[in-house]
Order: C-alpha cells, then structure tokens, then sequence
C-alpha cells in the first residue's frame, strides 16, 4: 500500500497512523483523518518531499484498505497478524511499558512476567521486526527517519542494522520510568528496550525531566549513551488551528447545548482526556465532591463538565477504570444534585467540536494526571477560553515545567489539596484569571507542531 520504492527522504513511524478505515455497508471504504502534532509537522514539510508514514494497521476496516491496496499517498499501512498486534499493543506496549513509564502498577500484585509475558514479548519484537524491514525497504539512501514512542523502542537498533547509511531518531511521547521503577522489567527485556533505543543517532522527549531519566536507565542498565544524542522538544498548542476551528459553527452550536445543560450563570471546572488510567479522573471527581462538602457556597454555583472519551477498552482495567468514573459521577449527582442542578455533567462520547465548546466555557482547567508526558490539554484550553481560564496542574505532567509558574499546582494523589486548589481557581479573581491565561497560552504555543518536528529534522541532519 502506497509504497515508495526506495525513494522516501523523511520517514515516520508509529503505531497509530494519519488515517484510519472502515467499511460501509456497501462495501466501500472510509478513510478518517486524524489530526495532532506529527501531522501537522510532516505537512509543513510539504507534499512534494517525498515523505512516507509507516503506520499499522489496527481495524478490520484498516486490514481491508490494505488488502484492496486502497492507500493514501504519503501513508504505508502494515498489515501485522491482528493476533501479533493484540499482544504487541495491549500486552506489551499498553499493559507492560505504558505501565512502567506512568509507574501504574499495583505492586503487590503486578507485574507478573511469566511464560504469557514471553509468549506477548516475541510478538512485540516481530512486530517492531515488521516495521524496520518496510522502513529499510522504503527509505532512501542517507533518509532520516523518526521512529514514534513505546510501541516502537526495538525499531532503531534492528534498524540500524539493516541500513548503517541512515539517519534514525526516536521521540517519546510518554514520560520515562526512573531506574528505580525500569528496573521492575525483566533484565534481558529492559535491556533490549534500551539497546533498541540506543540504536538511533538521536533520542527526543519532551521534557528534560524525562530525558535525564532515561539517561540514568541508560547508564546504569546498558554501559551508557555510546554515540546516542539525547534532545529536549516541548511539542506546543497549534494556536491558529485551535483560534479557528474553535470559532466554527458546529462548536458554537454545542456552546449553546451545554450552557443549557450547565445552567444560567454558574462557573465551570473542564476536564478533557481520554478515560486513560493515568489521567486521574476519579481523585479528579472525588476532589469535586470535597469541594462542595467543604465549601458548601459552591453548591448549585459550579459544574464539573467531564469529558473522558473511551479508549482502549481492549484492557479489562481500562473499562473498569470507566465504569469507576461513571460510577462517582453518579454517586454525586445523587448526593447534591437538586431538580435545577447536576453538579457532575459526564460525557464519554469522543465529540471534538464539543471539547472545544467546552474549552471556549471553561472557568477552570482541571489536569491532575498522576504522571503525563506532556499533556496538550494543559496547553490548549488556556489558548482557547473565551474569558481565560485558570488552571489546576499537577505537577507531574511535563506542561508542568513551562505553565507552573502561571498555575495553581497540585500533587494528584493529595484530594483535599486538590479540592483546595479548585476552590482557589474558582475564587481568583477575573483581572488575574485572565492575566494568567494571557501568559499561560504564550508559554503553551511557544513551540508550535510544525516546528517542533521540524527542529527535530533538523537536529537529526546536523548530528551525522
Ligand atoms: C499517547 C501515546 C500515543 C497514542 C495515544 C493514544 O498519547 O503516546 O502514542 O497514540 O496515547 O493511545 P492509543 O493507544 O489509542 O493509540
């Protein structure tokens, strides 16, 4: 599907790509177009420079496409064996290194790496196998090529080995474990995570918090950095993008459905994520309800509009964790709702128009995650508040090194702190919330997408 022959100058590799398929009941193909900061760096480079994603295949509707050779320009789909997939994906990218990098796991009881866990991990490595023979097989002589997050650490090394000649970087989107807690893995596997990274000419993240805890991993688990460059990009909000689409008439429309839904005159704590384990939506909820336990005058005054889109539900613990979030919110609603009132107003339908409606509303920003790599929410809803939001930040995302100073900060697992934190963001007063929001959406557009993947070409070049 849409291969190049060899002629690729720029290459991307992720998991999850640009496009995804589904197949309408008259048996045509769909394509939807996804959106976010690899997209909008790759078409900065323009359409003509011989660019190529690798991506993988991940429906039933993406596996069709790719058997009826029906491929975007400019997008390769991989059309892994679902089965390799399911145990690359959910067993060892989501369940084993998503767990270790956001430190998510139940220590007592997990993780258990036995024989099922090597069973998934040699999926895991054919998977990363099958995308570094389609990227030795794509790229251009002396092509750079970035290779996207966790599902991929192994692609640099195999890589490396196929094609000495190229340039190869790898950036991670989440945060990196401390050794400490990389070290929970198994040490041949950790090990091999390593390696494979170490593999590439250059390694971003997007913090240097993360950055400086992989070097310590690298150095105390596999002999160092070798030749492996290490860079810092803070991926930013698409300021222009974000001005204008969310001046669009659909989100206008879904403005006025949710100030009906909210209530004449009551002020707003937003909350838009993924229904995603480290988000920490529940201590979110439950700092809501000591809120308006402990200062009663918020009752009937506030609304929490909860946006928590599903997300894979493959995983048991992730619907758990939502049927956990709808469960809360309920219990709420039920203790201090009155017939004028909902207090907690839930939404797991994905609706990005209605996101942005509710960015454009917001009063307070809610971001409490127990750890993120960056989190583009932090960034985006101060960019687009129509009165300027303030926002409750917990320090342990990595929008935390550039907005701490204009936030109210919180440490995600202290529920009464944060409700504290709620109540000083719902009291401050309007000069100052708008004041703040004014500096807190500069620092969040300092590094737009397109730049940021393009400073990341650039590095990659200059380095060989
Ligand atoms: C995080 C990861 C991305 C991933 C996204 C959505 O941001 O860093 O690589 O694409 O979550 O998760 P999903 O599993 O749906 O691709």
């Amino acid at each position: 599907m849409a291969s190049t022959n060899g002629a690729a100058q720029v290459l991307v590799a992720s998991n999850r790509g640009p496009v995804s398929y589904t197949v309408g009941e008259d048996g045509s193909l769909n394509a939807k177009r996804g959106g976010g900061g690899l997209v909008s760096g790759l078409s900065a480079i323009g359409s003509d420079a011989d660019a190529l994603w690798v991506c993988s295949a991940l429906s039933d509707g993406d596996r069709e496409a790719v058997r009826r050779g029906a491929g975007e320009d400019g997008v390769r789909m991989l059309d892994i064996p679902a089965d390799v997939h399911a145990d690359a994906y959910n067993g060892v990218a989501n369940s084993v290194l998503w767990f270790v990098h956001h430190m998510l796991y139940q220590t007592p009881l997990e993780p258990v790496f036995d024989a099922e866990f090597r069973r998934q991990w040699t999926s895991y490595e054919r998977y990363n196998r099958a995308f570094a023979e389609a990227l030795a097989e794509e790229a251009a002589r002396g092509a750079t090529v970035v290779v996207q997050d966790y599902h991929l650490t192994l692609v640099p090394g195999m890589l490396r080995e196929l094609r000495p000649d190229l340039r190869i970087g790898h950036f991670s989107h989440t945060p990196w474990a401390p050794p400490e807690y990389f070290r929970m893995l198994p040490d041949d596997v950790a090990g091999q995570v390593l390696r494979g990274m170490l593999g590439a000419d250059r390694l971003g993240f997007l913090t240097r918090r993360w950055a400086d805890a992989f070097v310590a991993c690298a150095e105390r688990f596999a002999g160092g950095l070798g030749g492996t460059r290490i860079g810092v990009h803070g991926l930013g909000a698409d300021a222009d993008f974000l001005r204008q689409r969310s001046h669009e008439k659909d989100v206008e429309e879904r403005m006025a459905a949710l100030r009906e839904e909210i209530g004449e005159g009551r002020r707003t704590i937003v909350r838009v994520d993924r229904t995603e384990l480290s988000k920490n939506i529940v201590r979110g909820l439950l700092a809501y309800r000591t809120l308006l336990d402990s200062h009663a005058e918020w009752r009937e005054r506030v609304v929490h509009v909860a946006f928590a889109y599903p997300s894979r539900q493959d995983l048991a613990v992730y619907r758990e964790y939502t049927a956990e979030v709808q469960r809360v919110s309920e219990e709420i609603n039920a203790e201090y709702g009155t017939p004028g009132w909902t207090p907690v107003v839930l939404n797991l339908k994905d609706d990005f128009a209605r996101s942005l409606a509710a960015y454009r509303l917001a009063d307070v920003a809610l971001v409490n995650p127990i750890r993120d790599g960056m989190n583009l929410v932090a960034k985006e809803v101060p960019v687009v508040s129509d009165a300027g939001c303030a926002l409750v930040l917990s320090r342990e995302v990595g929008a935390y090194e550039e907005l701490g100073e204009d936030a109210i900060t919180v440490n995600p697992y202290d529920v009464t702190g944060t409700a504290a934190a709620l109540h000083e963001a719902l009291s401050m007063h309007p000069e100052e919330r708008a004041e703040r929001a004014k500096r807190l959406a500069a620092a969040a557009t300092a590094l737009p997408p397109a730049q940021w993947f393009l400073d990341q070409l650039d590095a990659l070049r200059a380095e060989r």
